[in-house]
């Protein structure tokens, strides 16, 4: 009987759309999908659906809300005549123009890894005393094991106490993606979202952390898990600044390079296999060791293709709402691999062992060949990434793949390489097939492991 009763309602409900305009400096609803622009203001793309039944009124709001954040490649950020740092987040012309004959002077909240302060330092207070900056530099140990809402709010504090203006101070991060991420969700969180700018200074954050919406700290020992989808207003890109990075961590970025070119990208697979090694040894910078000239060359055109790859793939999944996600390649094991053995491995270092293992359930899935395969870990190798690791048990794996299925609406979504710079996601790998691969992996590259490490 009750059943009845509810159709009953539902075919009383009244459902009406309105549009949102602005007459004299008020919002108004006006029904229906015309409506006579001439007379309004403006017109929003929001819109309110108002459905009445016998119960009361529910009213349901659509309101698009567009992100718009430039990713902007430039050379020597910190040299005062570049007004990049402080003025290339503005989009408006006439804005641009108001500040830049404005008296008023700029004021910025910079916060810098502060390892990175201590080689930049001088140069950033340089430039700002120089472009008459009202500026706070806050310097952080910036580290991973620090990744945390502690160090958020401790930049909160900070960010108040100088007291900033959200509409017209965006908040500058400098440093690695650590920096990076933790800056950025501070922003978030400050008046509800204040503007913030990003800086990379590492390989890993220039071609990946400085490029997507994605901002976090570390949380009951997982990854990420506080965080929020904000992205900057800009990310500055000045490749001079990976001159100074230690060797391991420009490996590590070239991981996250080499997991773009498995899933989408053959040309820059064959770049890194060809020049991998190079671009470690000159550090992404023009060569003056006898690697010939194109050096340069070959390190914007291989950050550029990963940035590029990147963006084609985050942009118009912003919000991760797609969970078919290439990028998610080498992210399936090793955030548990990381937490597990934290602080030993770099990031960069246990997505390569995840991508590595992947590899191996490929080629036993039939979707890579012997030889592609082969080629595929030893380019690995040359970049000197870790291909194998004790604490990557099956057990892990097991783990991590049933945490994969809780988030990821019940199917694994496995994203697995086919041939070189294709992919696809795999929802049913078998378990035979991924213990098969797990043995394989374990007797090659555990045994040629150790023989790297003998020689
Ligand atoms: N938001 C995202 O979309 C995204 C994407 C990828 C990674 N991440 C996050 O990024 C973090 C890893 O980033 P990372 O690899 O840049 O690590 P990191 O920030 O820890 O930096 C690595 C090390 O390099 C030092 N350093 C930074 N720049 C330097 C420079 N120019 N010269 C000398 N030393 C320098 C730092 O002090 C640090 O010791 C992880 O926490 C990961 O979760 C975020
Ligand atoms: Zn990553």
């Amino acid at each position: 009987m009750g059943k009845v009763h509810l159709e009953d309602v539902d075919a009383k409900e009244l459902k009406t759309e309105f549009s949102l305009v602005k007459v004299k400096g008020t919002w108004k609803r006006k029904q229906g999908k015309k409506v006579n622009k001439e007379t309004a203001d403006c017109v929003s793309a929001a819109k309110i659906y108002e459905s009445i039944t016998e119960q009361g009124a529910s009213w349901t709001v659509v309101s698009p809300i567009v992100f718009t954040y430039k990713v902007t490649e430039t050379q020597n950020l910190l040299n005062p005549s570049n007004n990049t740092l402080l003025l290339g987040h503005i989009t408006d012309p006439q804005q641009l123009e108001e500040i830049k004959h404005s008296n008023k002077p700029i004021k910025r909240f910079v916060v810098i890894d502060q390892e990175v302060y201590k080689i930049y330092g001088p140069k950033l207070t340089e430039y700002l005393e120089a472009n008459n900056v009202l500026y706070k530099i806050l310097a952080l140990p910036t580290t991973e094991e620090n990744k945390s809402m502690k160090m958020a709010l401790k930049i909160l504090e900070e960010v108040n106490n100088f007291s900033i203006d959200r509409r017209t101070d965006p908040i500058i991060a400098i440093g690695g993606g650590v920096c990076l991420d933790v800056v950025g969700l501070a922003a978030s969180l400050y008046r509800r979202r204040t503007p913030y700018i990003r800086v990379p200074t590492t390989l890993l954050s220039y071609i990946d952390a400085s490029v997507g919406a994605k901002t976090g700290v570390n949380f009951a020992n997982c990854k990420n898990k506080l965080g929020a989808y904000i992205p900057p207003a800009a990310a500055f890109l000045d490749l001079s600044f990976i001159q100074t990075v230690p060797r391991r961590h420009i490996s590590n970025g070239l991981a996250e390079m080499l997991k773009m070119a498995l899933m989408k990208h053959k040309g820059l697979f064959e770049l890194l296999e060809t020049h991998g090694r190079v671009l470690l040894d000159t550090k992404f910078q023009a060569d003056n060791s006898g690697y010939g000239s194109n050096c340069l060359q070959v390190a914007s055109q291989a950050t550029r293709i990963a940035i590029i790859t990147m963006l084609e793939e985050l942009s118009p999944n912003l919000w991760e709402d797609d969970l078919n996600r290439l990028v998610d390649f080498g992210h399936i094991i090793s955030p548990a691999l990381e937490m597990k053995v934290l602080p030993s491995l770099l990031h960069g270092e246990a997505v390569n062992i995840d991508m590595s293992y992947m590899v191996y359930v490929s080629k036993e899935s039939g979707l890579l060949t012997e030889d592609d395969k082969q080629r595929i870990i030893s380019c690995m190798v040359s970049m000197e990434l870790p291909v194998w690791h004790e604490a990557c048990t099956m057990e892990l794996i097991q783990k991590a793949l049933q945490e994969r299925l809780k988030h990821s609406g019940g199917l694994v979504r496995m994203p697995l390489p086919v041939g070189l710079g294709e992919a696809e996601i795999s929802n049913d790998t078998s378990c035979e097939i991924l213990h098969r691969a797990y043995t394989k992996w374990c007797d090659e590259l555990n045994v040629s492991c150790d023989s790297n490490c003998d020689s």
